[in-house]
């Protein structure tokens, strides 16, 4: 029965859409993959280069571009590479005890940060070690600082930092900018031909032939925005509801459920990677539909009372609605009418 059911399935090969998916061919950033590479070639020469940092909107390749270059230099000139992503491990002590960790340098001991980063030294010997920092807009700002000051300063690290927003680049305490004086890569997002030519790729590894028509394409792309995640996810979404309606091909009307599951999908998961009191907060301006800054305090300080945790001081309140901002989940602009700075807040659409 599965069996048959799998066979009328217009996915043909699921892993194309995983999110751990490396593409072999990148459309429209191979001027940004050429210059990556040039900026990377004198680590193979064992020469000391500049290190990176990548900016771009989300689904724009700074990710698979990334861990792409790490193989390729891994593989083919057998440099070192680390991927770290800075929203699951955010602290320097955390991300060196992956790094040793991911090279088996050392047991499971509890051991000093300073005999840790010997260790590292006498282990790579000179040889150069490339840390790609993935996600670094999701650390505190003191916490990147501390995370970029202490990597640069372990000789042959190189970094590859990688961020929404050159803003962040700008915000770092000067010391810790001037130690990583990084040469700065911008991704633009994709033009809508080329989410279009992505899709179509994408569709041929793990679609049934004749799945999605040009038409149809062009309607994901085009609602996708430049964002290349959000189009792949509507695509398989639309081929997984054209499945439940035993359809033979993607049909508009499976493009727009699908479009909806692949948007609530990210902000889920950029939710659950936030804490309690974000989701907390999170919950109330959507529940008000919008809520202006007092209003929001208040609720948010019975909210927690109700659900037993210990509130946050105001300022850290604030930081909490930043954050939010800062992931796009939530968009303010001030009260009209109201004297002062009162902000009223709405959940991005
Ligand atoms: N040029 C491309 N060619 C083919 N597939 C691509 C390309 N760029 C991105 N993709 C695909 O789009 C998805 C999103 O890409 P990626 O995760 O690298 O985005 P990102 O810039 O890191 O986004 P975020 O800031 O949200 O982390 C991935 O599944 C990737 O396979
Ligand atoms: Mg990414």
């Amino acid at each position: 029965m599965t069996k048959k059911m799998n066979e009328r399935s217009l996915i043909a090969n699921a892993s194309a859409f995983a999110q751990a998916y490396i593409p072999s061919i990148f459309v429209a950033r191979q001027p940004e993959i050429t210059r990556l590479r040039s900026y990377l070639a004198p680590l193979v020469r064992k020469q000391p280069i500049k290190n990176i940092w990548i900016h771009g909107p989300s689904g724009a390749g700074k990710t698979c571009v990334a861990k792409f270059l790490l193989n390729e230099l891994e593989e083919q000139h057998q440099i070192k590479g680390v991927y770290v992503n800075c929203w699951e491990t955010e602290t320097f002590f955390s991300i060196l005890d992956k790094v040793v960790r991911d090279f088996r340098i050392l047991g499971a001991e509890r051991l000093s940060t300073v005999y840790k980063m010997e260790r590292l030294e006498n282990y790579l010997q000179s040889k150069p070690l490339l840390i790609v920092l993935d996600e670094l807009d999701k650390p505190s700002p003191k916490e990147r600082d501390s995370i970029i000051y202490n990597l640069c300063g372990i000789p042959s690290v190189t970094l590859i930092c990688i961020c929404n927003s050159r803003y962040f680049y700008y915000i770092l305490d000067s010391r810790v900018r001037s130690r990583l004086d990084a040469v700065l890569l911008e991704f633009k997002p994709y033009a809508l031909e080329d989410v279009q030519e992505i899709l179509r790729q994408r569709a041929e590894l793990g679609l049934k032939p004749e799945a999605a028509k040009q038409a149809v394409l062009r309607k994901v792309a085009r609602l996708a925005n430049g964002d290349a995640r959000i189009a792949i996810q509507t695509l398989r979404h639309a081929a997984s509801y054209a499945d439940v309606y035993a359809g033979d091909r993607i049909q508009a009307d499976h493009v727009k459920s699908g479009h909806s599951i692949a948007r609530n999908a990210k902000k889920k998961y950029v939710l659950g990677k936030l804490s309690d009191h974000h989701q907390l907060i999170y919950g109330i301006i959507q529940d008000f539909g919008e809520v202006r800054s007092g209003e929001l305090w208040k609720e948010y300080l019975l909210r927690c009372k109700q659900a037993g945790m210990p509130s946050a001081a105001p300022r850290t309140f604030s930081l909490y609605i930043k954050k939010l901002e800062e992931v796009d989940l939530v968009t303010s602009a001030r009260a009209l009418g109201i004297k002062g700075n009162v902000r009223v807040f709405r959940v991005r659409r």
